[in-house]
């Protein structure tokens, strides 16, 4: 049962137009003004051989923009698209059969809602319906996923060990460059990835409403992987389209990451916007620490010059007391901010 009455958007009969409660207040609507879709933010070719050019251009994306595309990656595009397929028709299914796919687990590692999990206490809805679940070890796991639709274990399972392998390699050249030494981030820092596939039915109105509102991710980093745009970043006050390429992969940093590097890089504030011609989908692979982990500024990354800006946080407790202040990203940063001015 889904929390307030409430039925997924992919299930609505009839939308002619967006109810009162999916409206977003004027200051926060995306409104009429056409996004630049961003030549800006970086696309990197992941095959280029020189390692150390390689981790410069990371090191640059990431702190200019937060965010960074990349190709040439080797997880292949036919496992990508699988995927993609299989959760789009995952999406097409009834509301009870989806619950009941996702009711495998007793823990509810598996969960299935509309909007976001905090639905009976947001002020405006989103419009979106999400699927989340942990997928690493998959041998952890798997058992607990849906078999519908066929070749869900399977297709899905292909794709999330594409997805620790490279986020493993990433995270190898991003400690390269943060000067923090190997297998810095392969350890507990990245030990309890999420899949979470957002799904966004065409909206008869998108000026008006989000798919996902305004916030910071709180991973250490999220590759995500998108089929149509709606995916935009906020940089200088302005939002910026990312726009989709074939077989590409976005990488954006987390608060996770943003408190380890103690601010050097910074987890950028992003949005999704709906599209009243098609729905949309995009496969959010969520990098999380294990909960006990300690989240804390890196003993390089601080000196006199630079105390350290956030406070020592185990992963639970901050997860804990961000999902209230997902939406408000200031507030979050006085939860995570030492005292110390
Ligand atoms: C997210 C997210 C954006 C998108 O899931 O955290 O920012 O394009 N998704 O769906
Ligand atoms: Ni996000």
């Amino acid at each position: 049962m889904l929390q307030g009455g409430a039925k997924f958007v992919s299930n609505w009969e009839t939308v002619e137009s967006v109810p009162e409660s999916y409206v977003y207040p004027p200051e926060k609507r995306p409104g009429n003004i056409v996004v630049p879709m961003a030549k800006a933010i970086p696309v990197i070719d992941l095959s280029i051989r020189d390692r150390t050019l390689l981790v410069r251009k990371i090191l640059d994306a990431s702190k200019e923009f937060g965010f960074f595309q990349i190709i040439n990656h080797g997880v292949s595009k036919k496992v990508s698209e699988e995927t993609m397929r299989i959760f789009k028709e995952f999406h097409a299914m009834s509301g009870p059969e989806k619950a009941k796919e996702c009711s495998k687990d007793p823990n509810r590692s598996c969960r299935v809602y509309t909007s976001s999990e905090n639905y009976t206490k947001e002020q405006v809805h989103c419009w979106r319906d999400a699927l989340i679940f942990n997928c690493h070890p998959l041998e952890k796991y798997v058992h607990f996923w849906p078999q519908k639709p066929p070749k869900y274990r399977e297709v899905v399972g292909a794709y999330c060990m594409a997805m620790r392998k490279l986020v493993l390699e990433i995270l190898e050249l991003m400690s390269e460059g943060l000067g923090l030494g190997k297998g810095y981030f392969g350890g507990e820092m990245s030990e309890n990835p999420l899949l979470l596939v957002n799904h966004y039915p065409p909206c008869p109105n998108p000026s008006l409403t989000l798919g996902l509102s305004q916030h910071c991710d709180p991973s250490l980093i999220t590759i995500l992987f998108q089929d149509v745009n709606g995916l935009q970043v906020l940089k200088d006050g302005q939002w910026i389209g990312v726009q989709p390429i074939d077989n590409a992969f976005v990488v954006n940093i987390g608060f996770v990451l943003q408190i380890i590097t103690n601010g050097k890089l910074q987890a950028a504030e992003h949005r999704a916007v709906t599209n009243s011609k098609t729905s949309r989908q995009s496969l959010t692979y969520l990098v999380y620490p294990k909960d006990e982990a300690m989240m804390e500024p890196a003993k390089c990354m601080i000196n006199e010059a630079n105390p350290p800006r956030y406070r020592s946080l185990n992963f639970k407790d901050f997860q804990r007391n961000y999902l209230p202040r997902a939406v408000d990203t200031k507030a979050v940063m006085q939860y995570i901010e030492t005292n110390q001015s």
